[in-house]
């Protein structure tokens, strides 16, 4: 049983992936990010020094049970992160959730069992869709591209969801930079992010070449380009978008 955040599940799941090649397991996440999403999809595995996720397994749990109420005794900064996956779950597929979150912080902090049911709802049907990630399933990816490698460029110092979130707005400026997104979507995504204590730039302290390089190291790459999972407008997303030339992001960044 993993009781716990994102880390504890991704740990208990691989362990249970690989002890006699596989013995069932139950995720009760009590993060906002683990519900809203790291416990759901079967995505298990641990970091390497070369880059997230290099070690893993495909190994769904038995159950999720996801109790709000652990949320009480949540740091701030840990929920504050945690939305982030919830605006990238109203982005994929939630057009209210995305309105939701743009009350800001107060009005998502009065109704958490809202917010965490609707946000597994998006990612429930997603994987449901696309187990395997053949297709549709990358839009998960969506702010990931940019933000693993933000993560790594920081080190793994900055969280998780603050990477995200500042991967989605770069990657929705992007999406607009190459005609795919409604004009003004990556400033309405910010403006959301923004509302909720997020960061949506690219801190000033950051390597942008160090950035642009961890890209390439995306295990997502293929054929000798980035795909990405680009937003076209709030409630829908493009997956396997390949851009050419990267440097197109030093425009929007
Ligand atoms: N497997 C996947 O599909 C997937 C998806 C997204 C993220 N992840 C991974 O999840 C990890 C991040 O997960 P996270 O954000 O849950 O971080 P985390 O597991 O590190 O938890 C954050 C902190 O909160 C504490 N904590 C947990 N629950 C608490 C509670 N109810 N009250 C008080 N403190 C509590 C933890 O001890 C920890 O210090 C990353 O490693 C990321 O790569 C995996
Ligand atoms: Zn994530």
């Amino acid at each position: 049983v993993a009781l716990g955040g994102g880390v504890v599940g991704d740990l208990a799941g691989f362990a249970a992936a690989s002890y006699k090649r596989g013995v069932p397991w139950v995720a009760a996440p009590t993060t906002l990010l683990a519900m809203a999403d790291s416990s759901l999809g079967g995505k298990t595995g641990i970091d390497l020094r070369q880059g997230k996720n290099l070690v893993g397994a495909f190994h769904a749990p038995r159950l999720v049970l996801s109790d709000p109420n652990t949320l009480d005794t949540l740091p701030e900064e840990e929920l504050r992160a945690g939305l982030a996956e919830v605006v990238k779950a109203g982005i994929i597929g939630d057009p209210a959730l995305f309105n939701k979150c743009s009350e800001g912080w107060a009005a998502v902090q009065s109704d958490w069992d809202e917010v965490v049911r609707r946000a597994m709802a998006v990612k429930i049907q997603v994987i449901e869709a696309d187990p395997f990630e053949h297709g549709r399933r990358a839009a998960l990816n969506l702010g990931h591209t940019v933000g693993h490698a933000v993560e790594l460029a920081a080190n793994f110092a900055m969280k998780h969801g603050q990477a995200v979130a500042i991967g989605m707005v770069v990657e929705a400026h992007l999406a607009e930079r190459v005609g795919l997104a409604e004009k003004g979507l990556a400033e309405e995504i910010a403006g959301v992010l923004r509302g909720l204590g997020l960061p949506t730039e690219v801190p000033a302290g950051l390597d942008k070449r160090a950035i642009l390089e961890g890209m390439q190291v995306d295990k997502k790459r293929a054929g000798g380009k980035v795909r990405f999972a680009l937003p076209v407008r709030v409630g829908e997303v493009r997956v396997g978008v390949e851009v050419e030339h990267l440097s197109e992001l030093e425009e929007v960044w």
